[in-house]
Formats: structure tokens, sequence, C-alpha cells
């Protein structure tokens, strides 16, 4: 179930640098929204922009009928949406797209969440998921990176869901110095990441979403991971989300608002 509606707006915080937390008030987003599905927002001065623009869900309250998002002020609409304040609107289609997949029986593998700045909220949706589903806090390992520690997302969320968290930024002003990747090798290089136990997961920039598949696929680790493409529509008519991808038949492309945006790390034909 779905929804295109015009929502009104509950909060809308900064909560980082350049980076706000606006929650919508939809029932239907705040009761279906899946880990990993996305909402295509509009907001509009005049003409501009002329298309939505894709949002992972954060966190959802489906006992009130709210969800949020986590974003960035990158360009027009970013901008026109922090200064929405309380009481004004959003039009929002949504839930969209597919979901991260928890294969294996809970319980019984690491699940290992890597994130990369703003695409850290729909892994916290995740770990809250697997979390709630009983899987224990510590087969939940979250390696959430960033630039710089301002840059960093949702921190404090995956910290009080108390699984096992590492904060990497790679000029070292919280926690480890480095990248994702980085910590990947660590924990891979002391056996904590053992082949066949092991499902990893993963969102952010796609330069950081090509280092994990390729090291998933070098230590044969079944690995999913969040397209992050422009996406005019959402709705899979224009064609202009397609990412590449290897099938039995050879190359061929998938739209990742309507196929993805989670893929198989191993089909992605990366550029
Ligand atoms: C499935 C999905 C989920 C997303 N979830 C979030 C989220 O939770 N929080 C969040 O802040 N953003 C998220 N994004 C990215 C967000 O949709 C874009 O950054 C959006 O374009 C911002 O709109 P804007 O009008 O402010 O900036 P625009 O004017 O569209 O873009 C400003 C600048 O950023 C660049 N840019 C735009 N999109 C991307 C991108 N995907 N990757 C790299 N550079 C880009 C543009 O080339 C331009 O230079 C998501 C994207 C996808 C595909
Ligand atoms: S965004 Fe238009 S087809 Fe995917």
């Amino acid at each position: 179930m779905r929804c295109a509606e015009y929502c009104e707006v509950v909060a809308n915080r900064q909560v980082a640098t350049s980076q706000f937390e606006i929650q919508l008030h939809s029932p239907v987003v705040a009761r279906h929204a899946q880990p990993g599905q996305f909402v295509q927002m509009r907001v509009q001065s005049g003409y501009e922009p002329l298309f939505g623009r894709p949002f992972s869900v954060f966190r959802t309250f489906p006992e009130r009928g709210d969800f949020s998002v986590i974003y960035l002020v990158r360009g027009t609409l970013t901008q026109l949406l922090a200064q929405k304040r309380r009481g004004d609107t959003v039009f929002v289609v949504g839930p969209l797209g597919n979901r991260f997949l928890v294969r294996q029986p809970a319980g019984e593998v690491l699940h290992v969440l890597v994130a990369g700045g703003v695409g850290a909220p729909p892994l916290y949706l995740l770990a809250e998921e697997l979390v709630q589903k009983g899987v224990p806090r510590q087969q939940v390992v979250v390696v959430n990176g960033a630039r710089r520690h301002d840059l960093l997302v949702c921190q404090e969320h995956f910290a009080e869901l108390g699984v096992h968290l590492w904060a990497v930024t790679e000029d070292g002003s919280l926690g480890e110095k480095g990248k994702v990747t980085d910590i990947l090798k660590g924990l891979s290089q002391r056996g904590e990441l053992p082949s066949g136990r092991c499902q990893v997961y993963a969102c952010g920039p796609s330069a950081m979403l090509e280092a994990v598949a390729k090291f998933a696929q070098k230590h044969d680790l079944p690995c999913q991971v969040s397209m992050e493409t422009m996406m005019p529509c959402g709705l899979g008519v224009c064609l202009g989300c397609a990412v590449k991808v290897r099938t039995s038949n050879g190359i061929d492309y998938k739209r990742a608002c309507v196929d993805g945006p989670v893929f198989d790390a191993a089909e992605v034909v990366w550029a």
C-alpha cells in the first residue's frame, strides 16, 4: 500500500551540519514502510525543482501515523525542505522500491550493516527491525562512516539500540581514522566475518558501495547494496535511474526505483 498526498510537517529539526530530520504525518508510510524503502518528496517554488527527490525512510511511528527522513541540504529541493515549519505540507509518494532482505534465519548469522553519510537512515531502520525481531544485539554489527565527524549520521540512534557499533571518519575526527572498508578488513583479519554465517548490507555513495561489494566478493560474503541513483519520477516510467546489471543472458539494465533501490551486489556492473 502507498500514499500520494500532501503530508503535514510534524517537526523539522537540524541534527548536524547541513542535516535535518523531518517528521511527516502519513499513516500509510508509517505503517507500511520497510527497511530500504524510500519516499519521493516534492516541494516547489514556482516550477523549481520540476521533479521530486527520493529519501529513505529513517524512523516510523505507526501508533501516531508519523515517519521521518534525514536529509542533507544539497540543492534546490533540500533547501526548500529546510525552510518547512510544523503545520506546512510536503507532497509525498511512497513507500516505494524494495527492501533489504534478511535471508538467513534470524539469530544464526552476523548482520553487518555498512553506512556512508546519509546512507545510514535505512540501515538504522533495518537494525531496529533486527533487534525487534529478537536478533541478539552482538550479532548486529554497524560500521558507520563519513568524511568528518559532523557528517556522521544516526550514530546516537545506533548506539541507543545497543548494537556492535563502529564509527569511522576519513580525517579521524571521530572514531577510527580511515574508511568503512578498513574496518571490514580488520574484522576479517581477526576472523570476525565468517563466510557462510555473515550477511552484508550497504548504503552510501557509489564509490563506497563498489568498494564494499568488491570486499564482499573477495571474502565470499553475500552483500546487498542500496543504489544512490538520480530518480526523476520514482515510479518506473522515465528510465532515468538505470542500473547496469549482469543477468544469465548477459548485460541488462534495471530501474533502481522499482527493481531496487536494493540490489544483490554480485549482479551490479560497476562503472
Ligand atoms: C533511494 C534513494 C534514497 C535516498 N535517501 C536519501 C536520504 O535519506 N537523505 C538524503 O539526504 N539524501 C538521500 N538521497 C539522495 C537525494 O535524493 C539527493 O541528494 C537529492 O537530489 C537532493 O535534492 P536537491 O534538489 O536538494 O539537490 P539536487 O539539486 O538534486 O542536487 C544537488 C547536487 O547533488 C548531486 N546529487 C544529487 N543526487 C545525488 C546522488 N544520489 N548522489 C550523488 N550526488 C547527487 C547533484 O549532482 C548536484 O550536484 C537518496 C537517493 C536515493 C536514490
Ligand atoms: S526514476 Fe523514473 S524510471 Fe526510475
